[in-house]
């Protein structure tokens, strides 16, 4: 995206002078929907850690992964995308609905930006549905409400926040986790992908957080595996537990695993 294209001239709400994480993604993505402000601290992010390319990727990857089995080995037909980010390929709807088209999918997420990219979210399937919630997952009694127009809470439902509680405070997202939990019956399940400094070139990712964060509408904090792994508290962990995101049930290949990139992932049920 540029500044020049008529549609997407920023609106009032759209804050173009520092950069925002769900458009900054989308540079790492290789999308066009960001600013030049975006795309400063994406380049300067990737020169300082040029893994953070193959995070991005990696962590789509998951979503692809984790959602497929979702649908298929677990039977869940209901999703609530918290975080949602700029519409790119193999969305949350479209791997869940591929698979089993009957699929109800709500998707949340705070930028004014993501707003206006939605109608590329909401091209659901006949027999399915996807919605759009504008909301900060600070406010998880709000996206209850309006999600239960088109979930039912009765069943079973994923709740996906992939790259988002990195941009919580710690003391405020485990409540918040755990009032989502609450809200869902048992069959239920959690996925989440995490930045952390556990895994791979510390120096140089935490170097490249430190200057996005400078400049960043929300920073972003790494936390440790045991940190992470709170959020799972009271929940069965799907093997092979809390990973690196390319090392959860990756594709087989005749190569050797996977390298592990700086982003735990994991799937949990609730019992
Ligand atoms: C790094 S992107 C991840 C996008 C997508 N989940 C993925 O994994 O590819 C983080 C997304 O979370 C959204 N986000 C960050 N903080 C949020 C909050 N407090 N409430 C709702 N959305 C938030 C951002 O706008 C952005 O779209």
């Amino acid at each position: 995206m540029t500044d020049e294209s008529p549609d997407l001239q920023p609106s009032s709400q759209i804050d173009t002078t520092v950069p925002h994480s769900a458009r900054v993604w989308n540079y790492f993505l290789g999308g066009k929907d960001n600013y030049p402000v975006d795309r400063e601290a994406g380049e300067q992010y990737r020169r300082v850690f040029p893994e953070i390319i193959d995070i991005a990727r990696t962590d789509r990857a998951f979503l692809g992964r984790a959602v497929w089995y979702l649908t298929g080995e677990a039977g869940v037909r209901q999703f609530l995308d918290i975080g949602t980010g700029l519409p790119t390929m193999d969305n949350t709807h479209e791997v869940a609905q591929r698979a089993a088209p009957e699929s109800r999918i709500v998707y949340v997420d705070n930028d004014p930006l993501v707003l206006v990219h939605a109608r590329a979210l909401l091209t659901s399937s006949r027999s399915g549905v996807t919605d759009y919630i504008e909301a900060d997952l600070r406010e998880p009694g709000k996206i209850l409400e309006v999600a239960a127009k088109t979930l039912d809470f009765t069943q079973p439902v994923a709740i996906i926040l992939l790259g988002i509680l990195h941009f919580i405070d710690y003391d405020e997202a485990l409540p918040i986790v755990a009032r989502l939990l609450d809200a869902v019956p048992s069959g239920s399940y959690l996925a989440l992908t995490h930045a952390t400094l556990d895994l791979s070139d510390a120096d140089a990712n935490a170097q490249a957080q430190a200057e996005f964060n400078e400049k960043a509408a929300v920073p972003i904090t790494p936390r440790t595996r045991e940190e992470i792994m709170r959020f799972f508290d009271g929940l069965e962990l799907v093997e092979p537990g809390l990973v690196s995101m390319s090392r959860w049930r990756p594709e087989a290949t005749p190569f050797a695993e996977p390298a592990e990139v700086a982003g735990f992932c994991g799937l949990g049920r609730k019992p």
